[in-house]
Parts: structure tokens; C-alpha cells; sequence
């Protein structure tokens, strides 16, 4: 079968296709970050649970409000991810539809968890919920990239085709293994930074010890983030590894950026900088999804490419869009501020 087939025809766009590009990475950006918070944060927290460290202790009591931002945080991308590719998440979401809709049930069983393990971690139990809850999460990450690895591979649908009925994992894929391993290290690399910052904010100089150790698994986490990102970046298609290698100047110039940075935050972690090392890793995120981005158009090149979708010129709903989303971020910086906030919980 040619694979084309499964490709639906796409809808048409009210505005140019480089603004929800745009949107998709800036919104991904953020839901990588609370992705990385609550997977480094609660691997962090289980390793460091035996300490009985009240800084630490705390900081796993937020792992369940971590859990709702980082779904909350997972919509934006989705509805720009189907505005542009939507004709291709589709087909490798359905190749895959067992593992993606298992998904909405592992959500519900690692959220749960995840306050059972809240509620018993305040009398010194719960580390079978948190083993559990990190368990599940661990496989909704692994259908997340298999199911957007699958996408960007249309050759590859062919094999799922009647006779997976519905159970397509992307594992064989030379980019799999890279790519989430990319993901667990940058996880811990984060949550220790998480840990670093809400030690430094929450407690001062009580909380100095638990900072140290938040800002060392930030720096040996980082440093084999890079090696399995060198990893992602070789077993991408040649002429897409090409792109980066100097083949386009945009592919190329973006990714020097992020590179230069993680070497920033890099650089900061091993300095014990905590503010400067969130500021460079933040950055490296946001540039580092760009990136992810363009490799993504760049292996989907022969099949398709955003600029030629129909663009209808109605403005009116990205206005909208834009000033809710304002709305909804300021709101949530509140509601960040009231969570996080050093307050004594009712
Ligand atoms: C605990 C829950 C979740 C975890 C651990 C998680 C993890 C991940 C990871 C690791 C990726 C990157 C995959 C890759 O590129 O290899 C990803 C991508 C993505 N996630 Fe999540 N996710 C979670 C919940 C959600 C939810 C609930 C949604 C939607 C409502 C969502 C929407 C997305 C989308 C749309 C992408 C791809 C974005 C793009 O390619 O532009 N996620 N997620």
C-alpha cells in the first residue's frame, strides 16, 4: 500500500502557518518544562525520600499540582500540533489508538496516585504510590513519542496497517530510544533544578544542603542530556542531519543557539548559579523546541510542508486566542504564586 492513502487532506488555516508554528513551540516549551518538573521532581523526591528532608518533603507534596499543569500544558500543543500536522497525528494516533487511548486512563490512575501518595508521605509512608505514579507516567512518555515519532513516518505506517489494530509502537524507529532517553535525563536535569530553586525560595539557608544536591543532579544530568541529544541528532535521516551540519542556515543557526544555551546553563549548574543556570535552561527549552520543530518539517519534507496549506485570512480567532491566552497566563502565575508560595497548607 502507498502510504500517501492514509494521509487525509488537510484543513484549510485562518492565518499563516508560521504563527501556530510559533505557538506550537512556545506551548510545547512550557508543557516540557512542567513535563521534566514533575517526572525529575518525583524521581528526585524517591531518591531522596530515606533523607526525611522537610525541604524535600514539601517540595513531593506539589508533585500532584505538577501533575494538572503538565496536563493542562499538554492542550495548547495538541490543538496547534492538529491545526498544521493534524492529517498526520491522526494516522499515527489511530495506527497506535490502543496505547493512545490507554493514556486518558493512565492519566487518571498516575494523578491518584500521586495524592495517595501525598496524603501518606506526610506520616513517612507512600513510596509504593510514588514508584506506581512515576511507573505510569513513564509510559504515557513512552506513547507521547512514539505516537509523534510515528507521525513524522509515514514509510513506517504501512507496517501498522491491518494487523496491529491499533497497538503500533514506534520503538524499531533509529530516533526512539535517543529521544526519550533525551527526555528522561533532561526530567532529572530539571527536577533537580526545580528542587535547587524551591529549596532556595521556600528556605533560605536552611534549605542550602538540599539546593546543593538539586544543583548536582542539574549538572550530571545535563552533561548526559547532551550525550544522548549528539545521539538524537546522528541517527536523524541524513539529509536531515545535513540541514543542521550547515545544508540551511536556519536549521543550522538554531540549533548553535541552543547548543550555546545548555553550555550556558551547563556552565551555571557547575557554578551552583541558580538563577542564571533556570534563565539558560529555559532558554535552551524554548530554542531547543525550536529546533525539534524543524527537524520535524525537514523529515516530513517529501510529504508535505505547512506553507502549502489554504490560508483563509480570518484573523478574528488568533485575536481571541491571543488575549485568553493572556488572560489564562496571568491567571496562572497567580495561582502558581498561591501553590508554590511559602504558606503554611489548611
Ligand atoms: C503526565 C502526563 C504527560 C507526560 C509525562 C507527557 C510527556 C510528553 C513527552 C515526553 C513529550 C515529548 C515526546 C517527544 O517529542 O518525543 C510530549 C509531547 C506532547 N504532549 Fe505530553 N505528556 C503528558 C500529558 C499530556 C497531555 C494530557 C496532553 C494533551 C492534552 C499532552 C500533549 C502532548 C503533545 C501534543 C505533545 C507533542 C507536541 C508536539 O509535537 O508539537 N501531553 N509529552
Amino acid at each position: 500500500m502507498n502510504p500517501a492513502a492514509l494521509i487525509p487532506t488537510p484543513d484549510a488555516i485562518p492565518v499563516g502557518w508560521a504563527w501556530f508554528e510559533g505557538l506550537n513551540i512556545l506551548t510545547f516549551a512550557l508543557h516540557m518544562v512542567m513535563v521534566n518538573v514533575l517526572v525529575g521532581g518525583g524521581a528526585l523526591a524517591l531518591y531522596l525520600k530515606g533523607r526525611r528532608d522537610p525541604v524535600v518533603t514539601s517540595f513531593s507534596g506539589k508533585l500532584p499540582s505538577a501533575f494538572a499543569l503538565t496536563v493542562n500544558f499538554g492542550v495548547a500543543p495538541l490543538l496547534f500540533l492538529q491545526v498544521l500536522y493534524g492529517h498526520f497525528f491522526y494516522t499515527s494516533s489511530i495506527l497506535s489508538a490502543g496505547w493512545w487511548l490507554g493514556v486518558v486512563a493512565l492519566l487518571i490512575c498516575g494523578y491518584y496516585l500521586l495524592y495517595l501518595f501525598q496524603h501518606a508521605s506526610g506520616k513517612g509512608g507512600g513510596t509504593g504510590y510514588l514508584v506506581l505514579g512515576l511507573a505510569l507516567i513513564l509510559c504515557i512518555a513512552l506513547v507521547m513519542t512514539s505516537v509523534v515519532s510515528l507521525m513524522v513516518r509515514p514509510g513506517s505506517w504501512t507496517s501498522g496497517v491491518g494487523g496491529s489494530a491499533g497497538s503500533f509502537l514506534n520503538f524499531a524507529d533509529p530516533t526512539f530510544a535517543p529521544r526519550y532517553l533525551h527526555f528522561l535525563f533532561a526530567s532529572i536535569a530539571v527536577g533537580g533544578l526545580a528542587l535547587a530553586l524551591y529549596a532556595r525560595f521556600t528556605s533560605g539557608a536552611d534549605g542550602a544542603a538540599t539546593q546543593e544536591t538539586g544543583m548536582k543532579a542539574f549538572f550530571v544530568f545535563t552533561l548526559l542530556q547532551m550525550a544522548t541529544g549528539l545521539w538524537w541528532l546522528v541517527a536523524l535521516d541524513r539529509p536531515v542531519l545535513l540541514k543542521f551540519l550547515g545544508d540551511s542556515s536556519l536549521a543550522t543557526a538554531t540549533l548553535l543557539v541552543a547548543i550555546g544555551c545548555a553550555v550556558g546553563a551547563l556552565v551555571a549548574g557547575a557554578s551552583r548559579k541558580v538563577i542564571p543556570a533556570a534563565i539558560w535552561t529555559l532558554l535552551t527549552i524554548l530554542t531547543m523546541a525550536g529546533v525539534r520543530a524543524l527537524i520535524r518539517s525537514a523529515t516530513l519534507e517529501s510529504w508535505f510542508s505547512p506553507s502549502a496549506l489554504t490560508v483563509t485570512g480570518e484573523t478574528s480567532p488568533l485575536i481571541f486566542f491571543l488575549a485568553t491566552l493572556l488572560v489564562g497566563l496571568a491567571a496562572l502565575a497567580y495561582m502558581l504564586k498561591l501553590a508554590f508560595g511559602n504558606r503554611k497548607e489548611g
